[in-house]
């Protein structure tokens, strides 16, 4: 009989014959715990001897009732929800520290309220006071939301059993101790473990739980993956310290689309929605300058415009600066190269620094062809037309392809008051917005187009 692999990483989930101190698979150290089985039987054959209950089996047609929904009121947050709280859904909200987690959820748990959930918000961080001087801050002292400070998971889940609440709230799953578990709050062991009672609770009560998760530095959410396997939502809510734009996330959603986000601003007064990010994103935009792009992106199911920046500097170093905000950098680095050895426009010997405006995080491909503009043009010094809009995918071959829902692109374009987009040839024409199109077919056509012959 094979040797039962007793043993498991909490951080990526491999198995093992016997315990070791790091991670053979992912590399991890002291991640290896010993797994308990489920049940033995009497001569320690697992799962035998013992019978479990048959378990009801369906077909894949069956009409399941869509699970009711409640909303904020708030529309940035209900869409990142997929339409609403749903029942009986385990969440996860992560994010660095001092981002506005607890206020938004706070602000979340007093329009829960208000719309007829029964909320509870459980503190781990923070005092009673602490939390009741942010209410009084944020004017929501007088809504019905029901406040502890507490660590102990045991007592909180025996609280929340007799109080059966429709929403519980707990800020943050790192502070939680579960009392049967061997370690410190915030190790992986008691981090897993308490979200899984968590989870197990809400979903055998009929109640919602958000739980707030710490990142890292890496801007992962700290303790085990497994907690984001466990939970039917994650969310993280991003945004740049110096800036006032907050973005919340959806990476995963069982209940509605995952990548949609809702947009938010910090103000003395609690976070505000943002109706219409993209006239925020371009409303610190001056003149036409050299280096600067209006990129038409999507995030989600919304039409997003941005301002795209990039500074060409001659290098003092032997080995050149590449410094990106808000992008990614091994992107920047294929752009640079397909300029180079596609269209003959070189960056040997000079620094380039890339930045989204208004502390914006892009990750779409469609962003390319909007970098390389900017970056060919701080590099000729020559502004592009300021009515004019960009987006569209580079290949290594330099060659242009297009991108997804052109016609919602175009459309939020001419609402601002943009009268030309640069972008891929489409081989279906999109919709007539009023809005010229100017299609390259490869980069290097895009180039000359702008910036002349090379
Ligand atoms: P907080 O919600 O405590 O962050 P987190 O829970 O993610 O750590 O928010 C912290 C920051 O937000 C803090 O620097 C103060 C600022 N803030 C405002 O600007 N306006 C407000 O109304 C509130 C409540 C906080
Ligand atoms: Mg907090």
């Amino acid at each position: 009989m094979a040797k039962d692999l007793s043993f498991s990483c909490n951080e990526c989930g491999a198995s093992f014959g016997k315990w070791s101190g790091r991670c053979d698979a992912c590399g991890a150290w002291n991640s290896i715990t010993e797994d308990k089985a489920l049940s033995r039987g009497p001569k320690g054959k697992t799962l035998g001897g013992m019978r479990g209950k048959t378990i009801p089996l369906t077909d894949l047609d069956t009409q399941e009732p869509e699970p009711p929904r409640t909303q904020a009121g708030v529309g940035e947050l209900d869409r990142v929800l997929g339409g609403g709280l749903v029942k009986a859904s385990a969440l996860l909200v992560g994010g660095d520290p001092g981002i506005g987690k607890s206020t938004l959820l706070l602000q979340a748990a007093a329009r829960f309220a208000r719309n007829g959930l029964k909320v509870i918000y459980i503190s781990g961080e923070e005092s009673n006071a602490q939390v009741q001087m942010r209410a009084r801050r944020l004017g929501l002292e007088k809504s019905p939301v029901r406040l502890a400070a507490e660590t102990n998971l045991r007592d909180i889940l025996t609280t929340l059993e007799a109080e059966q609440p429709d929403l519980a709230i707990i800020d943050s799953i790192q502070t939680m101790w579960a009392d049967n578990v061997d370690s410190a709050p915030g190790s992986v062991s008691q981090v897993r473990s308490s979200a899984h009672e968590l989870t197990t609770f809400a979903k055998r009560n009929g109640m919602s739980v958000i739980m707030v998760g710490h990142v890292t530095k890496d801007g992962t959410i700290a303790g085990p993956r497994v907690v984001e396997h466990m939970v039917d939502t994650v969310l993280y809510f991003e945004g740049e310290r110096g800036h006032q734009f907050r973005i919340l996330r959806s990476v995963k959603n069982r209940f509605g689309p995952a990548d949609e986000i809702g947009v938010f601003e910090m103000t003395g007064k609690g976070l505000a929605e943002v109706k219409n990010p993209s006239a925020l994103f371009l409303s610190e935009r001056g003149a036409p300058a050299p280096g600067s792009v209006v990129f038409a992106g999507i995030e989600g199911t919304r039409p997003m415009l941005c301002e795209i920046q990039a500074l060409v500097a001659p290098s003092p170093h032997s080995q050149p600066r590449r410094s990106v905000v808000g992008w990614d950098g091994g992107r920047l680095a294929m752009i640079l190269a397909v300029l180079e050895s596609r269209c003959g426009v070189p960056f040997t010997g000079l620094d380039v620094y890339l930045n989204v405006a208004g502390g914006l995080r892009i990750s779409e491909p469609g962003a390319d062809l909007a970098v390389a503009a900017a970056l060919v043009s701080a590099r000729e010094d020559a502004a592009l037309p300021s009515e004019a809009v960009v987006f569209g995918e580079i290949s290594l071959s330099g060659a242009l392809r297009p991108v997804v829902q052109t016609e919602n692109r175009l459309k939020e374009a001419q609402k601002l008051g943009f009268t030309s987009a640069l972008l891929p040839r489409q081989a279906k024409k999109p919709a007539a917005t009023g809005i010229n199109l100017r299609e390259s077919q490869d980069l290097s056509g895009f180039v000359e187009d702008l910036f002349g012959a090379r």
